[in-house]
């Protein structure tokens, strides 16, 4: 746990420098205040955003969707994308970062009591928090993910549109804590017809002879990785689909992986007690994950 809370700069242990509204700060000094609506009430938006050697990977597609998450819940960000892209750089530089997981953070800001985003009237709380290293799943990428899923449905478009990244993750957290509740690695969750969604902070695919698909965005987050991975299909051989599909497709399929910034790809060998494919990581899974690694590697804006 040690290098989510510090990392070593020249042989020392130190604090982070958090971006909080304008300032850089040790992260001890790093607050906001208990007032604010995205501690009360869960009112703002975040990003996950991955940096490999020395560059931060699909910066602008994360800007772009901090910014649509923001405008879609009217929240209005004082910062141009560029000028929050270079914030990010700069916390990135701050911090020493070369390899790392970066965390942007829009709150509503302080406000009172009362949920009226209205009453947050000295603006949005700007936090980007860039460590070193991210371990999500720890060592389950040569063995595979076992996966539960979960009874709890994601929840639908008509409430809530899964593809802005708030800061009201319960739905997917209850998920989570039902996976550990198992002693899975992750949930599968389910959307409200009974469709395959997402897994908790993940995209889901399967693959099927030499086609690789993954559900329609309609009813979860359209990831950067998801994209990234549709986009790596054809130089791989593979035909890459989006499709609606159930539960069943994915105890049949031949392989299943997941993807996310933290997670990368994720190769899924257990679905419910029923093994996937051999068991063991599949050949495509495999394949995708060394591209995706490669493309990580050579490509990004540089800090
Ligand atoms: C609910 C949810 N689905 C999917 C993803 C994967 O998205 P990305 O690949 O952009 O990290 C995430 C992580 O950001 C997420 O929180």
């Amino acid at each position: 746990m040690k290098a989510i809370h510090t990392h070593a700069v020249g042989g020392r242990t130190t604090d982070l420098s958090v971006y909080v509204n304008g300032k850089f700060l040790p992260q001890s000094e790093a607050k906001v205040s208990v007032f604010d609506h995205g501690l009360l009430y869960g009112d703002g938006v975040f990003e996950g955003i991955r940096a490999y050697n020395g560059r931060v990977f699909k910066l602008e597609r994360h800007m772009d969707r901090l910014f649509h998450s923001a405008k879609a819940i009217d929240l209005k960000i004082p910062h141009t994308k560029g000028e929050f892209a270079n914030i990010v750089l700069e916390t990135c530089r701050h911090n020493d970062i070369k390899e790392g997981y970066i965390r942007p953070i829009i709150t509503r800001g302080p406000g009172d009591l009362g949920l009226d985003p209205r009453k947050c009237k000295s603006g949005p709380s700007i936090v980007v928090i860039a460590q070193p290293s991210i371990n999500l799943l720890g060592k389950v990428y040569e063995r595979g993910l076992k996966v539960v899923t979960s009874s709890y449905r994601r929840v639908p478009p008509q409430s809530l549109s899964p593809s802005i990244k708030s800061l009201n993750y319960l739905n997917n957290i209850m998920a989570k804590v039902e996976a550990n509740q198992y002693g899975a690695d992750e949930a599968l969750m389910l959307d409200i017809h009974g469709y395959v969604s997402e897994a908790s902070a993940e995209n889901v695919f399967i693959v099927r002879n030499h086609t690789i698909v993954t559900p329609f965005t309609s009813t979860n987050l359209p990831g950067v990785t998801r994209e990234t991975v549709l986009e790596l299909a054809p130089s791989l051989g593979l035909e890459a689909k989006e499709q609606f599909f159930t539960l069943y497709d994915v105890w049949a399929s031949d392989e299943a992986f997941i993807t996310g910034s933290a997670a990368e790809v994720a190769p899924v060998v257990e679905v419910d007690g029923r093994t996937i494919g051999d068991g063991k990581p599949g050949p495509t899974t495999k394949k995708i994950m060394k591209a995706f690694r490669d493309l990580v590697m050579s490509t990004g804006t540089p800090i």
